[in-house]
């Protein structure tokens, strides 16, 4: 179902995970499949909205809608310069892709050989730049929504990533509760904002979550 409420709007989204390249043939990642951000894509350009999508490794780009304009990356780097790129231009942001959160300190320019003498080898790691963070320190007018994923103390880490992150909403989820978060159709996500108490929303699929977030950003930004 279409709606007109964010037609002259622009909406920036990014979906999908990151990846670290270790070798030419290695790299670190994670589970991410990209429905969630997509699903936020789609909803916004159902509501009118231009939107792009900087999509890291998604499995299910199909069901994107034909509007929405698309950037490959790979690795965390290419999507900082990818979202900073268009990000002065938006009303609204949504950094639902699952960001590598540390790179390795070189990339061998050869596939790394086992060494017969140790069983072992120690990759070295620094942290990649924060997007999300990046985007908060030089924004204006635009809204910008996070996620937080998380394993343990849902609301206190979610929150932090609020406050730290300067973002004016963060879509927190528990991704070790099984069924939602990585990878699965349905979601079960807490609303975190500055003025209000935390809004827990019932499991639901990524498409109503996605349809709800957009609501909650129209509220903003017209
Ligand atoms: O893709 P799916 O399979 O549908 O799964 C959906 C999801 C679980 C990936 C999604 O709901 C989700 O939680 N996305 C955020 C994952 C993540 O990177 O969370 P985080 O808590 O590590 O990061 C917090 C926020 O900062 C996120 O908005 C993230 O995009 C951003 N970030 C993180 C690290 C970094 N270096 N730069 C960032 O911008």
């Amino acid at each position: 179902q279409s709606d007109d409420r964010l037609v002259g709007k622009k909406i920036l989204v990014t979906a999908g995970g990151t990846q670290e390249d270790i070798d030419p043939v290695r790299f670190i990642g994670n589970h991410s499949s990209g429905k969630m951000g997509i699903a936020i894509a789609n909803a916004a350009a159902q509501a009118g909205a231009s939107v792009t999508l900087i999509a890291g490794q998604v499995k299910n780009l199909a069901t994107l809608d034909s509007r929405i304009l698309v950037t490959r990356v790979t690795s965390t780097n290419d999507m900082a310069q990818a979202v900073k790129h268009d990000f002065t231009d938006v009303d609204a942001l949504v950094m639902a892709a699952a960001v590598a959160d540390f790179q390795p300190i070189t990339r061998a320019d050869q596939k790394i050989k086992k060494n017969p003498d140790s069983d072992e080898l120690t990759l070295r790691l620094r942290k990649t730049p924060d997007i999300l963070k990046q985007v908060g320190q030089i924004k204006r007018h635009q809204f910008v929504v996070g996620f937080a994923a998380e394993t343990q103390n849902l609301l206190q880490n979610a929150n932090k990533k609020l406050i730290q992150k300067n973002a004016d909403i963060i879509v927190a989820n528990n991704v070790s509760n099984p069924g939602v978060g990585f990878g699965s159709d349905d979601n079960q996500v807490t609303i975190l904002t500055r003025n209000h108490e935390p809004e827990k929303w019932p499991k639901m699929s990524k498409q109503l979550v996605a349809k709800k977030i957009i609501d909650l950003i129209s509220d903003q930004i017209l």
